[in-house]
């Protein structure tokens, strides 16, 4: 079964077309560079940039895949992310897949980006490569400049959230202490490579937030207030001076947090397979504190195989769209599916019952 699948939730644009877990072909236009100087998405520009790109990016992808009558005519099902994201953006994307599902005829899937994220570490290249078989359930984390949620995966499409953030987001905190530096966007690349420089040392300490909280939720934006008054109080050139030092003291209080109610959740649920996507785990930093911490409950982490996974991508959409299509999770009235920007994974489970 051959899904043709497409993801505009934020600032990327791509389509992938993939059979069960392989990735036939996978295009990827990101807007980073236009949003740069805003430092963050600036809507309206996505929203113009997805429309004038998603035809090309679907031809790009047709392009690797030669069939007489066009890649359309190959494949089985239309996917499409219809929420979280950018309401403007999420709808260049619903709209094309509903034209083009419309047109040829195809079934049509709406996934939630989320469980893109979630089954970003089961996707497999053409050749069927990592093979590794599924074995519920997990605990699955999904760390990005959208979302940091830790999700219990009990089975394929069937998710339970257990905490999440309840104002930034990991990557988005990244973000916003890089703007505060003139680190440019986004700032997830730039603070590891300083903070690698710094040797990934805690120099100031600042605060943990919600560490004393029972629940498994996180807050990133106390932390960012703290770091904001902090180097507000410092000269300019003091700052320059030691902006590896601070980058790498921010960048270990939220890898902190995020580490520490990971092992919070392991505790609680005693699952000790863990999943990890979304932007913020091609971190390697992050990933070695991950491994550190699966090893030491006996357990397993697993990340996106290749980088491109990491980030937005269509793959990642493709390989959860054929999950719900063996559970006939098909959108029944594909006419009236509409972008949910707040979309999130309870709604998604109580459709799977
Ligand atoms: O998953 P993603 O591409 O988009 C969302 O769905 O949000 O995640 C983007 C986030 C940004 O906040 C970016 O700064 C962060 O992922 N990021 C990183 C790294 N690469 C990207 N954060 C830390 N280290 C990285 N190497
Ligand atoms: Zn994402």
């Amino acid at each position: 079964m051959k899904i043709l699948a497409i993801d505009t939730s934020a600032d990327e644009t791509s389509v992938a077309v993939t059979e069960g877990r392989r990735v036939l072909s996978n295009v990827i236009y990101s807007q980073a560079l236009l949003h740069k100087k805003w430092g963050g998405i600036y809507p309206a520009l996505a929203k113009r940039a997805h429309e004038e790109r998603i035809d090309s990016v679907i031809q790009a992808v047709s392009k690797k895949l030669v069939h007489p009558m066009g890649v359309l005519a190959s494949i089985d099902t239309v996917a499409v992310t219809n929420g979280p994201g950018l309401a403007v953006a999420l709808e260049v994307g619903i709209g094309k897949a509903k034209e083009l599902a419309q047109k040829y005829k195809k079934k049509l899937i709406a996934v939630n980006h989320l469980e893109g994220h979630i089954y970003s570490s089961f996707v497999q290249n053409s050749q069927g490569n990592p093979k590794k078989e599924f074995e519920f359930p997990y605990l699955a984390l999904v760390i990005s400049g959208g979302h940091t949620e830790i999700v219990l995966f009990k089975n394929h499409v069937t998710y339970q959230v257990l905490g999440e953030t309840i104002d930034d987001a990991a990557g988005e905190a990244l973000d916003k202490a890089a703007k505060l530096l003139g680190l440019g966007y986004p700032g997830g690349p730039v603070i590891e490579r300083l903070s690698k420089e710094a040797g990934n040392f805690d120099f100031y300490h600042f605060p943990r937030p919600m560490l004393k909280s029972k629940d498994l939720n996180f807050s990133f934006s106390g932390l960012k207030t703290a770091f904001y008054y902090f180097i507000k109080d410092l000269k300019s050139e003091e700052k320059n001076k030691k902006i590896k030092e601070l980058v790498s003291s921010f960048q270990e209080a939220v890898f902190a947090t995020v580490i520490f109610k990971t092992e919070k959740a392991i505790k609680q649920t005693g699952i000790n397979k863990l999943v990890v996507g979304g932007g913020v785990i091609a971190n390697l930093y992050l990933r070695k504190k991950f491994r550190a911490l699966a090893k030491k409950y006996k357990g397993d982490v697993y990340f996106p195989p290749y980088q491109y996974l990491t980030g937005d991508n269509a793959a990642m959409i493709g390989v959860a769209a054929y999950y719900k299509a063996q559970k006939k999770l098909f959108v029944s009235d594909p006419a009236k599916l509409d972008r949910v920007p707040r979309l999130s994974l309870v709604d998604n489970e109580l459709k799977s019952l």
